[in-house]
């Protein structure tokens, strides 16, 4: 089964087809990373006007990169929500049309459960397959997530963010440490290689770290970050000791608790998904903490491509649930919680 699939919740423009929800045959991704620098962050109208002038010549880049006419595709998936009125619109408005003309079934899909869907996608011959129960961790700009799946059909919110994501936090300390790109990859790289010494130049707070209930907050290590830096002028060696420690904090965080989450359910496996778990400290992390544990669940991870925002595991996911929708009863929903598509 061919599936089409259209993501633009957030600032990029997105289309992939993938067979069988598993073999990515394309992946096209319009990035926006020079208006990252030139605005500092996302502007919703300048995205969204952006992604309607891509979203034509992507949709037709992955049909071609995949050399398959639309008339070989079985269903069309979109992403609905949560995210930015004005970007969603322009995806769920585009497939509809595709939908109208061409009398394919459409899938709406939830764009923070797909991320998770990603462990599916081009499977390496020799790795475990995921066993149930798993838990699920879905980190990125806008979410942190803890799901329990009992299959890939059946899963339930167990807590998240009560304030700021753990994307968030890594972009906010980095416009702090006055990088103009990405937050999360500036920081992974500015602490690479930076051996704190003893004592540490800087220490953060580990928010929630010792309290049992599967909940995160990142906003007070954001002020624990802008008072500790305003202490003294920037240095370069400044810069990296920060990083270092900012992603220290949050991954120590964000292990712990999938790490309890995990005992707490018998998982039989971890899925780690969404924008962060492109870093690599906190897959290093992951790894030791499961190396210490007996009978430790399996360790899923996507390709660091299909970790930030993309249409291939929107198509993994809409293959998995097989639900499609009447094009004319799909509109875009820019709150659609995390517990609502469950
Ligand atoms: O999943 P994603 O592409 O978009 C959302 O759905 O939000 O995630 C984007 C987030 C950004 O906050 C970015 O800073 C973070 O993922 N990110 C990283 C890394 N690569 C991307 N955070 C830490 N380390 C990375 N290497
Ligand atoms: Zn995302």
């Amino acid at each position: 089964m061919n599936i089409l699939a259209v993501e633009s919740s957030c600032d990029e423009t997105a289309a992939a087809v993938v067979t069988d929800g598993r073999t990515v045959r394309s992946s096209v991704v319009a990035s926006s990373t020079t208006m990252h620098r030139k605005y500092g962050g996302i502007v919703p109208e300048v995205a969204a006007r952006e992604q309607l002038r891509c979203i034509i010549p992507t949709i037709r880049e992955t049909l071609q990169q995949a050399d398959t006419p639309l008339t070989a595709i079985d269903a069309l998936a979109v992403t609905y929500g949560p995210g930015l009125i004005g970007s969603l619109l322009v995806g769920v408005e585009t497939v509809k049309a595709l939908a109208m003309v061409t009398g394919k079934p459409v899938i709406p899909v939830h764009h923070v459960i797909a991320h998770m869907y990603a462990n599916l996608l081009d499977p390496v011959s020799g790795t475990p397959e995921v066993s149930f129960p798993a838990i699920s961790l879905v980190v990125s700009g806008g979410h942190t997530e803890l799901f329990v799946l009992e299959s890939w059909q059946s899963l339930r919110w167990l807590g998240g963010t009560v304030d700021d994501a753990a994307g968030e936090a890594f972009d906010k300390a980095a416009r702090l440490l006055g990088f103009a790109n990405l937050g999360g990859p500036a920081i992974q790289q500015a602490a690479a290689g930076y051996h704190p010494p003893q004592p540490p130049l800087v220490r953060l707070p580990r928010p929630m770290l010792d309290q049992p209930a599967l909940t995160f907050s990142f906003s007070g290590l954001k002020t624990a970050i802008v008072r500790e830096w305003q202490k003294q002028p920037p240095t370069p060696l400044r810069v990296s000791a920060f990083a270092h420690e900012i992603q220290e904090a949050i991954t120590d965080v964000l292990v712990r608790k999938t790490m309890l989450a995990a005992a707490r359910h018998q998982a039989r496996s971890l899925l780690i998904s969404g924008g962060v778990a492109a870093n690599s400290r906190l897959r290093t992390k992951f790894a030791a903490a499961l190396s210490e544990v007996a009978g430790a669940p399996s360790l899923h991870i996507p390709p660091l491509q299909y970790c930030t925002d993309n249409a291939a595991y929107i198509a993994a996911y809409a293959y998995q649930r097989n639900s499609p929708v009447p094009w004319q009863d799909i509109t875009a929903r820019p709150d659609l919680s995390v517990e609502r598509d469950i």
